[in-house]
Protein backbone atom coordinates (compact mmCIF):
# COMPACT_ATOMS: atom_id res chain seq x y z
CA UNK A 1 0.00 0.00 0.00
CA UNK A 2 0.96 3.85 -0.39
CA UNK A 3 3.00 5.27 2.94
CA UNK A 4 2.88 8.71 3.09
CA UNK A 5 5.94 10.19 5.35
CA UNK A 6 6.63 13.93 5.55
CA UNK A 7 4.30 14.70 2.52
CA UNK A 8 6.42 11.81 0.54
CA UNK A 9 4.18 9.04 -0.86
CA UNK A 10 5.77 5.83 -1.78
CA UNK A 11 4.51 1.67 -2.78
CA UNK A 12 5.61 -0.22 0.66
CA UNK A 13 5.50 -3.77 1.51
CA UNK A 14 5.84 -5.45 4.58
CA UNK A 15 8.42 -8.08 4.27
CA UNK A 16 10.53 -8.11 1.28
CA UNK A 17 14.04 -9.87 0.06
CA UNK A 18 17.14 -8.56 -0.47
CA UNK A 19 18.71 -11.12 -2.88
CA UNK A 20 22.44 -9.55 -2.71
CA UNK A 21 22.29 -9.10 0.76
CA UNK A 22 20.55 -12.44 1.92
CA UNK A 23 18.44 -9.88 4.03
CA UNK A 24 15.39 -10.29 4.72
CA UNK A 25 13.73 -7.14 4.62
CA UNK A 26 10.87 -6.03 7.08
CA UNK A 27 9.24 -2.75 8.59
CA UNK A 28 9.84 -2.82 12.44
CA UNK A 29 6.71 -2.85 13.27
CA UNK A 30 7.05 -1.99 17.26
CA UNK A 31 7.92 1.70 16.43
CA UNK A 32 4.39 2.46 14.36
CA UNK A 33 2.12 4.11 14.67
CA UNK A 34 5.57 7.20 15.60
CA UNK A 35 8.32 6.09 13.66
CA UNK A 36 8.66 4.19 9.96
CA UNK A 37 11.46 2.32 9.89
CA UNK A 38 12.87 -0.40 7.84
CA UNK A 39 14.99 -3.29 9.18
CA UNK A 40 16.83 -5.81 7.21
CA UNK A 41 17.94 -9.65 9.14
CA UNK A 42 21.24 -10.89 8.27
CA UNK A 43 20.97 -14.61 8.42
CA UNK A 44 17.94 -16.86 10.02
CA UNK A 45 18.62 -16.63 13.74
CA UNK A 46 17.77 -12.97 13.44
CA UNK A 47 15.02 -13.05 11.22
CA UNK A 48 13.32 -15.88 13.77
CA UNK A 49 14.62 -13.41 16.34
CA UNK A 50 12.41 -10.76 14.01
CA UNK A 51 9.48 -13.28 14.07
CA UNK A 52 9.17 -14.03 17.99
CA UNK A 53 9.82 -10.20 19.13
CA UNK A 54 7.21 -9.22 17.09
CA UNK A 55 9.27 -6.51 14.77
CA UNK A 56 7.13 -8.14 12.21
CA UNK A 57 3.79 -10.16 13.33
CA UNK A 58 0.22 -11.59 11.59
CA UNK A 59 -0.17 -14.38 10.33
CA UNK A 60 0.60 -13.42 6.38
CA UNK A 61 3.19 -11.39 7.36
CA UNK A 62 4.64 -14.10 9.58
CA UNK A 63 4.14 -16.49 7.08
CA UNK A 64 6.07 -14.92 4.43
CA UNK A 65 8.93 -14.15 6.58
CA UNK A 66 9.22 -17.46 7.55
CA UNK A 67 9.17 -18.12 3.72
CA UNK A 68 12.08 -15.76 2.88
CA UNK A 69 14.00 -17.13 6.02
CA UNK A 70 14.03 -20.75 5.38
CA UNK A 71 15.32 -19.76 1.73
CA UNK A 72 17.75 -17.30 3.75
CA UNK A 73 18.93 -19.77 5.83
CA UNK A 74 19.47 -22.37 2.76
CA UNK A 75 21.55 -19.56 1.30
CA UNK A 76 23.32 -19.74 3.74
CA UNK A 77 24.76 -22.83 3.40
CA UNK A 78 28.06 -23.18 2.01
CA UNK A 79 29.13 -26.60 0.11
CA UNK A 80 27.86 -28.92 -1.93
CA UNK A 81 27.24 -32.01 0.11
CA UNK A 82 23.15 -32.58 0.16
CA UNK A 83 23.05 -34.70 3.46
CA UNK A 84 24.50 -32.08 5.29
CA UNK A 85 22.54 -29.17 3.83
CA UNK A 86 19.32 -30.93 4.05
CA UNK A 87 20.05 -31.12 7.95
CA UNK A 88 21.11 -27.75 7.73
CA UNK A 89 17.57 -26.85 6.37
CA UNK A 90 16.03 -28.67 8.86
CA UNK A 91 17.46 -26.57 11.78
CA UNK A 92 16.37 -23.26 9.67
CA UNK A 93 12.71 -25.12 9.19
CA UNK A 94 12.76 -25.68 13.32
CA UNK A 95 14.13 -22.45 14.24
CA UNK A 96 11.93 -20.63 12.36
CA UNK A 97 8.86 -22.42 13.15
CA UNK A 98 9.41 -22.44 17.04
CA UNK A 99 8.81 -18.92 17.16
CA UNK A 100 5.25 -18.31 17.52
CA UNK A 101 3.06 -21.01 17.78
CA UNK A 102 -0.46 -20.25 17.08
CA UNK A 103 -0.53 -19.08 13.59
CA UNK A 104 -0.46 -21.90 10.63
CA UNK A 105 0.47 -19.61 7.87
CA UNK A 106 4.98 -20.11 8.41
CA UNK A 107 3.98 -23.30 8.53
CA UNK A 108 2.33 -23.85 5.29
CA UNK A 109 4.63 -21.18 4.18
CA UNK A 110 7.73 -22.89 4.55
CA UNK A 111 6.33 -26.25 3.64
CA UNK A 112 5.41 -25.17 0.48
CA UNK A 113 9.29 -23.93 0.05
CA UNK A 114 10.27 -27.16 1.27
CA UNK A 115 8.11 -29.38 -1.71
CA UNK A 116 9.57 -26.79 -3.78
CA UNK A 117 13.37 -28.08 -2.97
CA UNK A 118 12.35 -31.23 -3.64
CA UNK A 119 12.83 -30.46 -7.55
CA UNK A 120 16.33 -29.72 -6.78
CA UNK A 121 19.83 -31.80 -7.47
CA UNK A 122 22.50 -30.12 -6.16
CA UNK A 123 22.28 -27.86 -2.84
CA UNK A 124 22.43 -24.72 -5.62
CA UNK A 125 19.93 -25.72 -7.07
CA UNK A 126 17.97 -26.25 -4.04
CA UNK A 127 18.62 -23.07 -3.03
CA UNK A 128 17.59 -20.97 -5.68
CA UNK A 129 14.24 -23.09 -6.02
CA UNK A 130 14.01 -22.11 -2.43
CA UNK A 131 14.18 -18.11 -3.17
CA UNK A 132 11.53 -18.80 -6.04
CA UNK A 133 9.40 -20.50 -3.97
CA UNK A 134 9.11 -17.54 -0.87
CA UNK A 135 8.74 -14.88 -3.77
CA UNK A 136 6.20 -17.06 -4.91
CA UNK A 137 4.38 -17.08 -1.87
CA UNK A 138 4.60 -13.65 -1.09
CA UNK A 139 3.18 -12.90 -4.47
CA UNK A 140 0.38 -15.27 -3.57
CA UNK A 141 -0.35 -14.01 -0.53
CA UNK A 142 -0.88 -10.52 -2.14
CA UNK A 143 -3.09 -12.04 -4.97
CA UNK A 144 -4.94 -13.68 -2.02
CA UNK A 145 -5.78 -10.69 -0.31
CA UNK A 146 -6.60 -9.01 -3.46
CA UNK A 147 -9.61 -11.56 -4.29
CA UNK A 148 -10.71 -11.38 -0.99
CA UNK A 149 -11.40 -7.63 -1.03
CA UNK A 150 -13.13 -8.44 -4.54
CA UNK A 151 -15.67 -10.37 -2.53
CA UNK A 152 -15.79 -8.85 1.00
CA UNK A 153 -16.09 -5.22 -0.27
CA UNK A 154 -20.36 -6.06 -1.47
CA UNK A 155 -20.87 -6.30 2.53
CA UNK A 156 -19.87 -2.69 3.07
CA UNK A 157 -22.86 -0.60 1.95
CA UNK A 158 -22.55 3.49 2.31
CA UNK A 159 -23.00 4.62 5.98
CA UNK A 160 -22.03 1.29 7.31
CA UNK A 161 -19.79 1.40 10.63
CA UNK A 162 -17.55 -1.68 10.37
CA UNK A 163 -15.60 -3.37 13.37
CA UNK A 164 -12.38 -4.78 13.07
CA UNK A 165 -9.76 -6.49 16.04
CA UNK A 166 -6.29 -6.26 16.10
CA UNK A 167 -4.58 -5.80 13.00
CA UNK A 168 -5.22 -7.84 9.89
CA UNK A 169 -4.64 -5.07 7.44
CA UNK A 170 -1.51 -4.78 5.05
CA UNK A 171 1.40 -4.86 7.95
CA UNK A 172 -0.28 -8.31 8.70
CA UNK A 173 0.38 -9.89 5.38
CA UNK A 174 2.56 -8.65 2.69
CA UNK A 175 0.50 -6.21 1.16
CA UNK A 176 -3.26 -4.94 0.83
CA UNK A 177 -4.70 -7.02 4.22
CA UNK A 178 -7.47 -9.56 4.89
CA UNK A 179 -9.90 -8.06 7.17
CA UNK A 180 -8.55 -4.27 5.46
CA UNK A 181 -9.21 -5.46 2.13
CA UNK A 182 -12.96 -5.59 1.64
CA UNK A 183 -12.43 -1.89 3.28
CA UNK A 184 -9.69 -1.07 0.70
CA UNK A 185 -12.48 -2.35 -2.09
CA UNK A 186 -15.38 -0.55 -0.81
CA UNK A 187 -13.33 2.91 -0.70
CA UNK A 188 -11.82 2.33 -4.56
CA UNK A 189 -15.17 1.37 -5.31
CA UNK A 190 -16.55 5.29 -3.82
CA UNK A 191 -18.32 3.78 -0.69
CA UNK A 192 -18.26 5.95 2.33
CA UNK A 193 -18.51 4.25 5.54
CA UNK A 194 -16.62 4.37 9.09
CA UNK A 195 -14.66 1.53 10.76
CA UNK A 196 -14.11 1.07 14.71
CA UNK A 197 -10.74 -0.47 15.66
CA UNK A 198 -10.59 -2.33 18.90
CA UNK A 199 -7.49 -0.95 20.78
CA UNK A 200 -7.13 -4.61 21.44
CA UNK A 201 -5.04 -4.73 24.54
CA UNK A 202 -2.20 -5.69 25.71
CA UNK A 203 -0.35 -4.81 22.94
CA UNK A 204 -2.62 -2.40 21.10
CA UNK A 205 -2.37 -3.51 17.64
CA UNK A 206 -5.97 -2.20 16.60
CA UNK A 207 -5.14 1.50 17.97
CA UNK A 208 -1.12 1.52 16.85
CA UNK A 209 -1.77 -0.48 13.35
CA UNK A 210 -4.67 -0.62 12.09
CA UNK A 211 -5.77 3.54 13.25
CA UNK A 212 -1.99 4.06 11.23
CA UNK A 213 -3.06 1.90 8.16
CA UNK A 214 -7.03 3.62 7.98
CA UNK A 215 -5.37 7.35 8.45
CA UNK A 216 -2.94 6.34 5.89
CA UNK A 217 -5.43 5.11 3.47
CA UNK A 218 -7.88 8.00 4.33
CA UNK A 219 -10.03 5.42 5.95
CA UNK A 220 -12.97 7.05 8.43
CA UNK A 221 -12.12 5.86 11.88
CA UNK A 222 -12.07 5.39 15.20
CA UNK A 223 -10.53 3.82 18.12
CA UNK A 224 -12.59 2.08 20.86
CA UNK A 225 -11.96 0.49 24.07
CA UNK A 226 -11.96 -3.23 24.31
CA UNK A 227 -14.99 -3.26 26.56
CA UNK A 228 -16.99 -0.55 23.98
CA UNK A 229 -18.15 -2.76 21.38
CA UNK A 230 -21.10 -4.24 23.26
CA UNK A 231 -22.16 -0.55 24.30
CA UNK A 232 -21.92 0.44 20.83
CA UNK A 233 -23.74 -3.21 19.05
CA UNK A 234 -26.56 -2.05 21.50
CA UNK A 235 -27.13 1.37 20.30
CA UNK A 236 -27.16 0.25 17.06
CA UNK A 237 -24.13 1.53 16.26
CA UNK A 238 -21.89 -1.25 14.29
CA UNK A 239 -23.45 -2.67 11.50
CA UNK A 240 -20.36 -5.64 10.41
CA UNK A 241 -17.80 -7.10 12.20
CA UNK A 242 -14.68 -8.12 10.09
CA UNK A 243 -11.66 -9.99 11.55
CA UNK A 244 -8.60 -11.59 10.88
CA UNK A 245 -7.25 -14.72 11.86
CA UNK A 246 -4.25 -17.04 12.42
CA UNK A 247 -5.39 -20.76 11.89
CA UNK A 248 -8.75 -21.65 11.00
CA UNK A 249 -9.87 -25.74 10.65
CA UNK A 250 -10.79 -26.59 6.92
CA UNK A 251 -12.67 -29.27 9.05
CA UNK A 252 -14.77 -27.46 11.82
CA UNK A 253 -14.71 -23.74 10.84
CA UNK A 254 -13.64 -23.16 14.24
CA UNK A 255 -11.56 -19.74 14.19
CA UNK A 256 -8.20 -18.77 16.06
CA UNK A 257 -7.47 -15.15 16.16
CA UNK A 258 -6.27 -12.29 18.64
CA UNK A 259 -7.28 -12.50 22.07
CA UNK A 260 -11.14 -10.58 22.18
CA UNK A 261 -12.07 -11.96 19.08
CA UNK A 262 -14.09 -15.21 20.67
CA UNK A 263 -16.07 -11.91 22.79
CA UNK A 264 -17.23 -9.65 20.02
CA UNK A 265 -18.19 -12.60 17.92
CA UNK A 266 -20.42 -13.20 21.08
CA UNK A 267 -21.74 -10.09 21.27
CA UNK A 268 -22.05 -10.04 17.54
CA UNK A 269 -24.80 -12.65 17.89
CA UNK A 270 -26.93 -11.32 20.58
CA UNK A 271 -27.07 -8.56 18.84
CA UNK A 272 -27.72 -10.14 15.34
CA UNK A 273 -24.71 -8.63 13.36
CA UNK A 274 -23.30 -10.37 10.82
CA UNK A 275 -19.01 -11.47 11.51
CA UNK A 276 -17.12 -12.08 9.04
CA UNK A 277 -13.66 -13.71 9.11
CA UNK A 278 -11.13 -12.69 5.74
CA UNK A 279 -8.34 -15.65 5.32
CA UNK A 280 -5.90 -16.45 2.59
CA UNK A 281 -5.69 -19.78 1.78
CA UNK A 282 -2.28 -20.19 3.47
CA UNK A 283 -4.43 -19.80 7.05
CA UNK A 284 -6.74 -22.61 6.45
CA UNK A 285 -4.94 -25.76 8.74
CA UNK A 286 -6.41 -28.98 7.52
CA UNK A 287 -4.97 -31.37 9.87
CA UNK A 288 -6.61 -29.98 13.18
CA UNK A 289 -9.74 -31.99 13.95
CA UNK A 290 -10.86 -29.83 17.02
CA UNK A 291 -9.83 -25.31 18.12
CA UNK A 292 -9.17 -27.50 21.32
CA UNK A 293 -5.67 -28.67 19.65
CA UNK A 294 -4.91 -25.65 18.88
CA UNK A 295 -1.61 -24.12 20.29
CA UNK A 296 -2.75 -20.88 21.84
CA UNK A 297 0.58 -18.53 22.76
CA UNK A 298 0.86 -17.23 26.43
CA UNK A 299 2.94 -14.29 26.03
CA UNK A 300 4.75 -12.61 29.10
CA UNK A 301 2.86 -10.78 31.75
CA UNK A 302 4.89 -7.63 31.27
CA UNK A 303 2.21 -7.20 28.28
CA UNK A 304 -1.07 -7.03 30.51
CA UNK A 305 0.99 -4.77 33.31
CA UNK A 306 1.99 -2.17 31.43
CA UNK A 307 2.05 -0.53 28.21
CA UNK A 308 4.22 0.55 25.74
CA UNK A 309 4.42 4.12 24.34
CA UNK A 310 6.20 7.84 23.83
CA UNK A 311 5.66 10.58 26.13
CA UNK A 312 3.78 13.67 24.19
CA UNK A 313 4.62 17.11 25.52
CA UNK A 314 3.92 20.48 24.53
CA UNK A 315 5.43 23.30 24.22
CA UNK A 316 3.93 26.90 23.00
CA UNK A 317 7.36 27.59 21.54
CA UNK A 318 8.67 24.19 19.79
CA UNK A 319 5.16 22.61 19.78
CA UNK A 320 4.22 19.03 20.06
CA UNK A 321 7.51 16.68 20.95
CA UNK A 322 7.09 13.27 21.17
CA UNK A 323 10.05 11.37 22.88
CA UNK A 324 11.80 7.72 22.49
CA UNK A 325 9.21 4.95 22.95
CA UNK A 326 8.95 3.96 26.52
CA UNK A 327 7.59 1.17 29.00
CA UNK A 328 5.12 2.23 31.48
CA UNK A 329 4.23 0.29 34.31
CA UNK A 330 0.06 0.49 34.64
CA UNK A 331 -0.80 -2.41 36.81
CA UNK A 332 0.04 -2.80 40.59
CA UNK A 333 3.45 -3.50 41.12
CA UNK A 334 2.76 -6.57 43.31
CA UNK A 335 0.09 -8.25 41.09
CA UNK A 336 0.78 -10.89 38.02
CA UNK A 337 -1.32 -11.68 34.98
CA UNK A 338 -2.09 -14.03 32.58
CA UNK A 339 -1.85 -14.04 28.75
CA UNK A 340 -2.79 -15.75 26.30
CA UNK A 341 -2.33 -14.22 22.73
CA UNK A 342 -5.07 -15.81 21.49
CA UNK A 343 -8.40 -17.53 21.25
CA UNK A 344 -11.02 -19.58 19.33
CA UNK A 345 -14.09 -18.66 17.90
CA UNK A 346 -16.80 -21.78 17.01
CA UNK A 347 -18.49 -21.78 13.99
CA UNK A 348 -22.04 -21.23 15.03
CA UNK A 349 -20.92 -17.81 16.17
CA UNK A 350 -19.45 -16.90 12.20
CA UNK A 351 -21.36 -15.84 9.45
CA UNK A 352 -19.20 -16.59 6.55
CA UNK A 353 -15.97 -17.01 6.34
CA UNK A 354 -14.11 -13.98 2.76
CA UNK A 355 -11.47 -16.45 1.00
CA UNK A 356 -10.10 -15.78 -2.01
CA UNK A 357 -12.58 -18.54 -3.82
CA UNK A 358 -15.63 -16.64 -2.25
CA UNK A 359 -17.19 -16.36 1.16
CA UNK A 360 -18.55 -19.85 2.52
CA UNK A 361 -20.39 -20.67 5.61
CA UNK A 362 -17.54 -22.06 7.82
CA UNK A 363 -18.99 -25.04 7.91
CA UNK A 364 -18.59 -25.68 4.38
CA UNK A 365 -15.02 -24.98 4.32
CA UNK A 366 -14.35 -28.78 4.07
CA UNK A 367 -17.13 -29.45 1.27
CA UNK A 368 -15.34 -26.81 -1.02
CA UNK A 369 -11.27 -28.06 0.31
CA UNK A 370 -10.38 -28.20 -3.52
CA UNK A 371 -11.39 -25.47 -4.75
CA UNK A 372 -9.75 -23.95 -1.01
CA UNK A 373 -6.33 -25.35 -2.13
CA UNK A 374 -6.27 -28.91 0.09
CA UNK A 375 -3.97 -31.14 -1.53
CA UNK A 376 -4.02 -34.78 -0.23
O1 LIG B 1 -0.07 -11.15 17.79
P1 LIG B 1 -0.27 -10.65 16.38
O2 LIG B 1 -0.18 -9.17 16.26
O3 LIG B 1 0.62 -11.38 15.40
O4 LIG B 1 -1.74 -11.06 16.06
C1 LIG B 1 -2.30 -10.73 14.82
C2 LIG B 1 -3.72 -11.14 14.74
O5 LIG B 1 -4.27 -11.72 15.62
C3 LIG B 1 -4.38 -10.89 13.44
O6 LIG B 1 -5.73 -10.63 13.63
C4 LIG B 1 -4.20 -12.18 12.68
O7 LIG B 1 -2.84 -12.43 12.41
C5 LIG B 1 -5.04 -12.31 11.50
S1 LIG B 1 -4.60 -11.29 10.16
C6 LIG B 1 -3.15 -11.91 9.57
Amino acid sequence: MNVTLRGETRPCRTVTFDTQRNAVLLIEQRLLPHEFKIIATRNFRETASAIRDMIVRGAGAIGATAAYGLAQGARQFRGRDLEKFSAHVETVYQTLQAARPTAVDPVNAMQAVREAMIGGETVEEQQSLAQAAAEEFASDDVRHCEEIGRHGAKLIRNGMSVLTHCNAGWLAFVDVGSATAPMYAAQAAGKKFHVFCDETRPRSQGATLTAWELAQQGISHQIIADNAAGHLMQRGEIDLVIVGSDRTLGRTGEVANKIGTYTKAVLAKRHRIPFYVAIPLSTIDWNLKSGSQIPIEERHEHEVLGAWGVVQTRNSKLGTRIGPRAYVRVANPTSGARNPGFDVTPAELITGIITPAGIFKPAALWRHRRELGFVV
